[in-house]
This record gives C-alpha cells, sequence and structure tokens, in this order.
C-alpha cells in the first residue's frame, strides 16, 4: 500500500520540522547534517521541556525561553583578537553552537569530539544531573567539560600525563574568578619570559611556588587554576610556534591567552546568570584496560578509542610530553593501537585491547544504563594491513558492537555521521549506543 499522499503547496508550506519537532522547540541555527536532525530529534523525545531549556543541546528556544545552550553560546563572540586569521575566526563563528563554547576552545586537541553532539548524547543516553558518568579515553575532557556544565559528575582517564593535565585545567577553568586573570594580561611578554625560564619537566610544584612569587595571590587553589591555564597557553602556542615560521612562540602565546582568557570570562559570566556550578569531575592518568573503578559504579559510558591505527596519538603530543615527566616507552606500551610490529599486528593487539577496554566498560557500569562508542571506519588502511578487499573490512562500528555482544551488551543504535577532512583515512564514524543487559 502506498504512504498519503499530499498537494505540494501543503507539504512546502508547513515543511520539514513540524513533522519531526512539537512546535514550541526552536533548533539551534546552522544545523545541517543528518545525524544532527536524529540527535535533536532524539532529545526532544526523551528530555521534558524544562530539561531541555537546562540542558538540550540542540534548542535555542523552548516556550518562548531561551535555553542555557543559547546562552552559553551566544552573545559577545570569543574576542577573537583582531589579527587572527580570517579562517580562525570562521571556524569560531560557524561552529557557534557546536564546538568553540566554554572551555572547549582552550587546546585544539586531534580527534576531539564535538562538544554540542556530546551533550546530547549525554541527554539521549538518558543521564540525569547528579548521576556519573565515566570517559575512560577522555583526551581532551570534552565529556567531562559538559557533563560539569550539566550538573553530572564525571571519573575520566587516559593514559596520557598530557591529556590528564589538559582535560584537568578545562574542567578547572570552568572555576576560575575571571577578574583574578585581567592582572596576566597586561605584561604578557614578562609573563611569556617568567614561564620560559622555568625548566622541563614543569609539573614539579617548587615551580609552580618559583613563579607565584612573581604573581602573589591569595588563594593556592585558584593559583593552581592559573597557573595550568597559563602552561597550556604555552604548550598550545609552542604547537602554533612550531608548526609556522611567520610568528613566535611569544607572539602565539600572547594572542591564544587572551582567547583563553576571553572564553573564561564568557563561560564564567554565563554560568553566574544561569546559576550554574560545575559538577565534579575526577580525572585521572591510567588505562581503560584496567579501570580502577568499582563494579556497577557508573551510570554511563561515553568514549572514543583510537580508530585502530589511524593517529599516532603519542607522535602527535610529543612536543607537550617532553613537558611531563613521562617515561615514552611505557607510554607507547600502553596506548591502544601503537604496539606490534606490522600493520596487520597492530590491528590484531588493537582488537585484543578493545575486548579488555568493553569488559571493563561492562564491569564497571550499571545494569540497564548504557555504554556509547565513537569509532570511525579506516577501511582503506585495514584493506590493505589484512590484505583483504576494501568492501570485505568489517568496519570498527560492527566490530565494537560484535565485542560488546560477547560482553554482556545489547546494540540498541548505532548513528552514522559523515567526518569531513580526512577522506583519504575514513569518511564515517559511528555513534555505537548499547546497553548492559541486566543480570
Ligand atoms: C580519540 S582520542 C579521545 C578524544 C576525546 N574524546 C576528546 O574529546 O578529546 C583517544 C584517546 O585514547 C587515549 N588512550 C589510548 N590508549 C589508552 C589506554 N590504554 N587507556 C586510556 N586511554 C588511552 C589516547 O591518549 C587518546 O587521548
Amino acid at each position: 500500500m502506498d504512504h498519503e499522499i499530499q498537494n505540494p503547496i501543503q507539504v512546502l508550506e508547513k515543511g520539514m520540522y513540524h513533522r519531526l519537532f512539537p512546535p514550541e522547540l526552536e533548533i539551534t541555527p546552522g544545523l545541517s547534517d543528518v545525524y544532527e536532525l536524529a540527535l535533536a530529534y532524539y532529545e526532544s523525545r526523551i528530555l521534558t521541556n524544562d530539561e531541555l531549556i537546562k540542558n538540550g543541546a540542540y534548542f535555542v528556544k523552548v516556550d518562548g525561553r531561551f535555553t542555557h545552550h543559547y546562552f552559553i553560546c551566544t552573545g559577545d563572540p570569543l574576542k577573537i583578537p583582531d589579527y587572527s586569521s580570517s579562517r580562525l575566526k570562521s571556524f569560531f563563528l560557524n561552529n557557534q553552537f557546536r564546538t568553540g563554547y566554554a572551555t572547549h576552545g582552550l587546546f585544539p586537541y586531534r580527534g576531539k569530539f564535538h562538544p554540542q553532539m556530546i551533550k546530547a548524547i549525554i541527554n539521549i543516553m538518558g543521564i540525569k544531573p547528579g548521576e556519573t558518568i565515566l570517559d575512560p579515553m577522555m583526551g581532551s575532557g570534552t565529556v567531562s567539560v559538559e557533563a560539569a556544565i550539566m550538573g553530572i559528575k564525571s571519573i575520566g582517564i587516559d593514559a596520557s600525563p598530557f591529556c590528564q593535565f589538559m582535560a584537568q585545567t578545562k574542567c578547572d577553568a570552568l572555576k576560575i574568578n575571571p577578574d583574578s586573570l585581567n592582572a596576566f594580561l597586561t605584561h604578557p611578554e614578562k609573563l611569556f619570559s617568567d614561564f620560559k625560564t622555568l625548566s622541563m619537566p614543569m609539573s614539579v610544584s617548587a615551580q609552580k611556588k618559583q613563579f607565584f612569587d612573581n604573581y602573589p595571590m591569595a588563594d593556592p587553589i585558584e593559583n593552581e587554576r592559573i597557573f595550568n591555564l597559563i602552561f597550556l597557553a604555552f604548550l598550545d602556542s609552542d604547537g602554533y610556534a612550531r608548526r609556522s615560521n611567520k610568528k613566535t612562540h611569544a607572539d602565539y602565546f600572547k594572542s591564544i591567552l587572551e582567547r583563553y582568557i576571553a572564553s573564561i570570562t564568557k563561560i564564567g559570566s554565563a554560568m553566574t546568570q544561569l546559576r550554574i556550578s560545575p559538577a565534579e569531575a575526577s580525572l585521572y592518568q591510567g588505562d581503560a584496560r584496567r579501570l580502577e573503578i568499582e563494579d556497577n559504579r557508573v551510570d554511563g559510558i561515553l568514549f572514543s578509542p583510537p580508530y585502530s591505527f589511524a593517529i599516532d596519538y603519542l607522535k602527535n603530543d610529543v612536543t607537550q610530553l617532553q613537558y611531563f615527566e613521562t617515561d615514552i616507552h611505557n607510554l607507547s606500551q600502553q596506548m591502544i593501537g601503537l604496539r606490534g610490529k606490522t600493520m596487520k599486528d597492530k590491528y590484531h593487539i588493537y582488537l585484543e585491547d578493545m575486548d579488555r577496554v568493553l569488559s571493563e566498560c561492562s564491569r564497571v557500569l550499571k545494569p540497564g544504563r548504557m555504554c556509547a562508542i565513537i569509532v570511525g571506519t579506516n577501511d582503506s588502511q585495514l584493506s590493505k594491513a589484512l590484505n583483504i578487499q576494501k568492501d570485505k573490512v568489517s568496519g570498527l562500528n560492527k566490530v565494537m558492537v560484535e565485542i560488546g555482544r560477547s560482553k554482556g551488551f545489547r546494540h540498541v543504535r548505532s548513528l552514522p555521521r559523515q567526518i569531513v577532512g580526512m577522506a583519504n583515512t575514513m569518511r564515517q564514524e559511528y555513534i555505537v549506543m548499547l546497553q548492559k543487559q541486566a543480570g
């Protein structure tokens, strides 16, 4: 039987959104991808209007009232310095509701999640304020920053000490009093040279003390947060300077620190107005294959593992890692996707490692709750490595579902998402949603 056919004028006049969303909801501008519409649709079905106002990701208005997401993302844009490149400016403007808000724009980590997408996934996983979410491979800590703003507690783990530092700094930056930062902007050249004279590795507290002898402040906890923030800007600008031959480390440091302070001022004032105090984030350096978390402890798990051997996170972060006390050899043995001589070996060891990670995820998750894994398909690389045709390669999304099943998970849904800009390695990633079965 044919479905109901309607008059074109009536169909076009009503539009598509009225079918998808209740009339009182207004979606964020610029939703262009199918996965974004899908997440908005699920949010609209799963959250109450009040929840959508407080924690929804894809709506700017509910029943005529602006959402918190709108307040957090809009208003005075990030005060990107005038001399920033037009590319950087348009990135922040085009992605106003997607990615550059709160403290997410501090350090552009490779493979970082879209925060707006993460907020929606947390919502559709049914995780509520006061509950706890785990990201066992947190990278730059996108899940923890988003959860903190949503009033959800988080546990974040990463093998890399630099990731632990970066995620901690981004979460702590939500608590910094922006007024205490302005003093650091008055003489950026002096600040930079003071930092330059500290010796590596910088994680030693004596160095922080030495630094704060020059910048006396009342509160030692606030001191630590500010030191870490400036240190992150220092590392970020070092990376930019190494990739460019036009500007020096000191030039980049000034503009990046200004941007960091503008971000913190903006989110700080939005949170004060909305009376949000960030929820607790417990972030550790550790191994996702051996979680130091008790059984049935967390209410949800959301993470993105390395996409087999597609990105070498150790090589990527080598500039930053040298500032931390790191045994690079030990770290390379812990990093998933790096062990093995040939690509084929690497892939098999990767599968063994992911088997252990999902086993741990199943152990620490409460029964009935969800584990979402975001994973891409590097089919071309895998077809070469395994010497099989590309269309015969089983995508990592399917592999995760299979491993998950063997650990007591049920596959609920996988949402595909196109990846732009990595066409030769990866074209698509999936949000794979699993539920831990009871008993
Ligand atoms: C795709 S990235 C995660 C990015 C993160 N979702 C974000 O928003 O920034 C994968 C992360 O897994 C981490 N990793 C690799 N092996 C690990 C292990 N055995 N235990 C914990 N983390 C690991 C890497 O250091 C990297 O940060």
